[in-house]
Protein backbone atom coordinates (compact mmCIF):
# COMPACT_ATOMS: atom_id res chain seq x y z
CA UNK A 1 0.00 0.00 0.00
CA UNK A 2 1.38 3.29 -1.28
CA UNK A 3 2.10 5.38 2.72
CA UNK A 4 3.47 8.53 3.72
CA UNK A 5 5.45 9.06 6.68
CA UNK A 6 7.26 11.29 8.78
CA UNK A 7 10.85 11.84 8.72
CA UNK A 8 12.96 14.35 10.89
CA UNK A 9 16.84 14.38 10.35
CA UNK A 10 17.46 15.69 13.86
CA UNK A 11 19.59 18.65 15.11
CA UNK A 12 22.89 16.33 15.95
CA UNK A 13 23.07 15.63 11.96
CA UNK A 14 22.30 18.67 10.85
CA UNK A 15 24.85 20.00 13.03
CA UNK A 16 27.30 17.27 11.51
CA UNK A 17 26.53 18.54 7.88
CA UNK A 18 24.88 15.22 7.39
CA UNK A 19 21.46 16.05 5.79
CA UNK A 20 22.14 16.33 2.21
CA UNK A 21 24.01 12.66 2.62
CA UNK A 22 20.63 11.02 4.83
CA UNK A 23 17.94 12.71 1.84
CA UNK A 24 20.47 10.95 -0.95
CA UNK A 25 20.06 7.64 0.55
CA UNK A 26 16.83 8.25 1.29
CA UNK A 27 15.97 8.49 -2.29
CA UNK A 28 18.27 5.57 -3.00
CA UNK A 29 16.00 3.34 -0.75
CA UNK A 30 13.29 4.46 -3.25
CA UNK A 31 11.46 6.86 -0.99
CA UNK A 32 10.21 9.97 -2.68
CA UNK A 33 10.81 13.06 -0.85
CA UNK A 34 7.13 15.34 -1.03
CA UNK A 35 8.26 18.15 1.22
CA UNK A 36 11.27 19.32 2.70
CA UNK A 37 11.33 21.80 5.60
CA UNK A 38 14.36 23.26 7.54
CA UNK A 39 13.21 25.07 10.59
CA UNK A 40 13.80 25.05 14.48
CA UNK A 41 11.16 24.07 16.61
CA UNK A 42 10.08 25.81 19.39
CA UNK A 43 9.16 24.08 22.84
CA UNK A 44 6.15 24.24 22.82
CA UNK A 45 5.71 22.53 19.41
CA UNK A 46 8.42 20.08 20.47
CA UNK A 47 6.78 18.88 23.33
CA UNK A 48 3.48 18.80 21.56
CA UNK A 49 4.75 16.19 19.06
CA UNK A 50 6.52 14.22 21.42
CA UNK A 51 3.04 14.57 24.04
CA UNK A 52 3.23 10.34 23.87
CA UNK A 53 6.44 10.42 25.63
CA UNK A 54 5.87 12.89 28.16
CA UNK A 55 5.70 10.84 31.18
CA UNK A 56 9.35 8.87 30.21
CA UNK A 57 12.31 9.95 31.91
CA UNK A 58 13.93 11.19 29.05
CA UNK A 59 11.11 13.96 27.82
CA UNK A 60 12.79 16.80 29.16
CA UNK A 61 16.48 15.82 27.38
CA UNK A 62 14.42 14.81 24.40
CA UNK A 63 12.96 17.89 23.96
CA UNK A 64 15.96 19.85 24.79
CA UNK A 65 17.69 18.22 22.36
CA UNK A 66 14.91 18.73 19.97
CA UNK A 67 15.08 22.14 19.75
CA UNK A 68 18.77 22.67 20.03
CA UNK A 69 19.58 23.17 16.50
CA UNK A 70 17.88 23.43 13.16
CA UNK A 71 16.20 20.25 12.18
CA UNK A 72 14.76 19.17 8.54
CA UNK A 73 11.04 17.87 8.61
CA UNK A 74 10.33 15.40 5.79
CA UNK A 75 7.39 13.83 4.29
CA UNK A 76 8.59 10.55 3.06
CA UNK A 77 6.58 8.32 -0.34
CA UNK A 78 6.65 4.72 -0.69
CA UNK A 79 4.91 1.69 -0.64
CA UNK A 80 5.23 0.48 2.57
CA UNK A 81 6.75 3.51 4.00
CA UNK A 82 6.41 3.64 7.72
CA UNK A 83 7.70 0.00 8.03
CA UNK A 84 10.87 0.73 5.43
CA UNK A 85 11.83 4.05 6.52
CA UNK A 86 12.02 2.47 10.34
CA UNK A 87 14.16 -0.09 8.76
CA UNK A 88 16.55 1.77 6.68
CA UNK A 89 16.73 3.95 9.83
CA UNK A 90 17.44 0.90 12.33
CA UNK A 91 16.99 0.22 16.12
CA UNK A 92 16.80 3.85 18.20
CA UNK A 93 20.28 2.64 20.08
CA UNK A 94 22.83 3.30 17.42
CA UNK A 95 24.77 0.98 19.21
CA UNK A 96 21.83 -2.01 18.27
CA UNK A 97 21.56 -0.79 14.78
CA UNK A 98 22.60 -2.75 12.19
CA UNK A 99 25.49 -1.74 9.63
CA UNK A 100 24.72 0.35 7.13
CA UNK A 101 21.40 1.53 8.81
CA UNK A 102 21.15 5.31 8.91
CA UNK A 103 21.40 5.80 12.72
CA UNK A 104 24.73 3.49 12.46
CA UNK A 105 25.94 5.44 9.95
CA UNK A 106 25.56 9.10 11.68
CA UNK A 107 23.49 8.56 15.21
CA UNK A 108 25.38 8.66 18.46
CA UNK A 109 23.30 7.49 21.26
CA UNK A 110 19.49 6.85 22.17
CA UNK A 111 19.08 10.59 22.20
CA UNK A 112 21.39 11.98 19.44
CA UNK A 113 20.34 9.01 17.13
CA UNK A 114 20.28 11.52 13.62
CA UNK A 115 16.64 10.89 12.56
CA UNK A 116 12.98 10.32 13.47
CA UNK A 117 10.16 7.98 11.32
CA UNK A 118 7.00 7.97 12.87
CA UNK A 119 6.28 4.03 14.29
CA UNK A 120 2.97 3.47 12.65
CA UNK A 121 0.46 4.43 10.31
CA UNK A 122 -1.70 6.13 12.72
CA UNK A 123 1.24 7.60 14.12
CA UNK A 124 2.32 8.87 10.64
CA UNK A 125 -0.79 10.47 9.87
CA UNK A 126 -0.81 12.40 12.99
CA UNK A 127 3.05 13.69 12.47
CA UNK A 128 2.21 14.62 8.80
CA UNK A 129 -0.66 16.54 9.68
CA UNK A 130 1.35 18.40 12.49
CA UNK A 131 3.79 19.50 10.74
CA UNK A 132 2.10 20.08 6.84
CA UNK A 133 -1.79 20.67 7.56
CA UNK A 134 -2.41 21.18 4.03
CA UNK A 135 -1.51 17.56 3.08
P1 LIG B 1 12.29 9.30 18.13
O1 LIG B 1 11.99 8.29 17.08
O2 LIG B 1 12.49 10.68 17.68
O3 LIG B 1 11.11 9.27 19.20
C1 LIG B 1 11.31 9.29 20.59
C2 LIG B 1 12.73 9.53 20.92
O4 LIG B 1 13.07 9.40 22.26
C3 LIG B 1 13.57 8.51 20.21
O5 LIG B 1 13.61 8.86 18.85
C4 LIG B 1 14.90 8.63 20.94
O6 LIG B 1 15.83 9.43 20.28
C5 LIG B 1 14.48 9.26 22.25
N1 LIG B 1 14.91 8.41 23.34
C6 LIG B 1 14.55 7.15 23.57
N2 LIG B 1 15.17 6.68 24.66
C7 LIG B 1 15.94 7.68 25.13
C8 LIG B 1 16.81 7.82 26.21
N3 LIG B 1 17.01 6.80 27.08
N4 LIG B 1 17.43 8.99 26.38
C9 LIG B 1 17.21 10.02 25.53
N5 LIG B 1 16.40 9.95 24.47
C10 LIG B 1 15.77 8.78 24.27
Amino acid sequence: MMERTLAIIKPDAMKAGSADEIMNLIEDKGFTILEEKETTLSRSQAESFYTEHKERTFFKDLVNFMISGPVTLLVLEKDNAVKDWRDVMGATDPLEAAEGTVRKLFGASKGENATHGSDSLESAKREVAFFFPRL
